[in-house]
Parts: structure tokens; sequence; C-alpha cells
């Protein structure tokens, strides 16, 4: 058994990015730490604005930035919701899990949290993000609610994530500005136990997509829960084939691993 990382850069991103996320795991700094070696990636892609997570994220219909990150290894889990003007909430999320008492941390708390854990104000703003709220503010001349077909029919990608297998121990980072378009405060599967992510002693999976069908199905646990009773390919294949919207999954086991999604989605994989 192998150790190994599987990464993905969204559900609706295209095969054309697979060279980014190889580049990116040829580049980050491989070691033993399964928690460490799933956030090590999610932080470059954070930092890289062509993914919607941290520097590049989506912006809610009124302007403002809020994004959404989890990590999960062994039965440990951290994540903050909707934190705002920080540059890695992948980070703030292990500070969640590893030196608070809690397991999630949302809004102003969760920025609070993140200043007293030493994360400085950072602005994750891009041109890009802000002429995409302008067009759809053209587009639709809306200010209010979103549309819940339009929201529906998303194809933008979103969301990165990665998995990892490491001396049989398994751990599990996503993070994400959400799906565009939004309203401000609006929550989708990455942050929530079990929707977005899951990682225990049989495997991790983090998925992508639009996070309310994701959240609702309880997707990651559903998938996790099923490890072993059958194929992981034949599992996860079922239930994103069940998804009538956008979604992905990359998952992995103590033999297998897989990247599936109803859309394109850009990934990487690598043994070490
Ligand atoms: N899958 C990311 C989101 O819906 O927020």
């Amino acid at each position: 058994m192998e150790n190994a990382i599987l990464i993905h850069g969204g559900a609706g991103s295209p095969y054309s990015m697979n060279s980014v996320l190889e580049d990116i795991l040829k580049n980050i700094k491989f070691e033993n730490n399964p928690l460490n070696m799933v956030i090590n990636p999610v932080i470059s892609m954070e930092d890289n604005l062509l993914f919607n997570a941290g520097t590049g994220s989506v912006p809610r219909i009124d302007g403002s930035i809020q994004m959404d990150a989890a990590v999960m290894s062994g039965r440990e889990f951290g994540s903050v919701i909707c934190i705002e003007n920080v540059k890695n909430p992948v980070l703030v999320a292990r500070d969640v899990m590893t030196k608070s008492p809690h397991i999630m941390l949302s809004g102003d708390g969760a920025t609070e949290f993140a200043r007293m854990m030493g994360h400085e104000y950072y602005n994750p703003q891009t041109e890009r993000s802000m002429e995409r709220l302008r067009k759809f503010m053209e587009e639709t001349g809306k200010t209010g609610m979103p549309d819940k077909f339009k929201f529906l029919e998303k194809k933008t990608g979103d969301t990165v994530g990665a998995v990892v297998r490491i001396n049989g121990k398994f751990a599990a980072a996503v993070s994400t500005g959400g799906a565009f378009p939004m309203l401000r405060g609006r929550v989708g599967d990455s942050p929530i136990i079990g929707a977005g992510i899951y990682a225990g002693d049989k495997g991790a999976v983090v998925a992508t997509g639009i996070g309310e069908e994701i959240a609702r199905n309880l997707l990651s646990y559903s998938i996790y829960s099923q490890i072993g009773q059958q194929s992981l390919e034949t599992i996860v294949k079922r239930e994103v084939d069940s998804f009538a919207v956008s979604c992905g999954i990359i998952a992995i086991t103590g033999d297998e691993y897989i990247s599936y999604s109803n859309t394109t989605m850009a990934y990487a994989y690598r043994e070490f």
C-alpha cells in the first residue's frame, strides 16, 4: 500500500488544468503527517487565483468574499464558515481542529479566531472575480435573491480539495469561495462534516459541486460508509451519477482511489 495523494480543482474545472495540479504536486513538500500533507496542496490552490478558493474566490452578490474550508484526519475535524479577509482559510480550519475546543467556527467569530491565531488581514478579491460579479449584475439586473434555477445550472469550477493515505492513515481537506451567485451568509457542503468532507479509518472523501444538493445527500459520509461493500469506483459512480446538478468526488481507500465528476474536473494523483 503506497502512500498517495489525490487533489482536484473543482467540478467544472477544465482538464487542461490537470497540468497546473500536477505542478502543484511536484512542488509541494512531502511529509509523513497526513494532516500537513493534505493541507500543503490546498494552500497552493488557495494562493493560485485560477481556483475558487482563497485568492480568486467568487464574491457574494453584495460584493463581499466569504470562504469556507475544512480539514479532517482520523476522527478529528475543524472547519471555518463564511470567513473573511484571510489568505488561507484551510490553515484557520486546521487551527480550529488542533488549537480550539470546537469543530466549526463561523462568520465574524471565525475571522476573529483567525486573528487570535496570527492570520493577518488579507483581501482575497481579484479583478477577475469582481468582473464576474459586474457581468452578472449587468446580465440579470439583479442585486437581490439569486435565481434558483440559474444557480443550479452553474457550470464553473468550484472548490478545491485533497485526500491522502499515509502509512494506512487518511486525511482530507477542502476550501471554497462558494457557488456563484449566492447570498452573503450562504453555506454550502464544504465546511459541513459528512457533506463536503469525511475521513476515517477506511479512507477519505471530498466533494465538489452544488453544495446545497451535496449537503442534502450527506454525500461524503454516504460514500465513506459504503467503502468495502463494493469497489470504490462502483460506489462513487453510482452516487455522483444520481445527481442532476454539478457534482464531483475524489476519494481514497487502503487500496483504491478515484476522481469522478458528472462535469469536467481537473485532478492530479501521485504516489510517494
Ligand atoms: N461545493 C462548494 C459550495 O457549494 O459551496
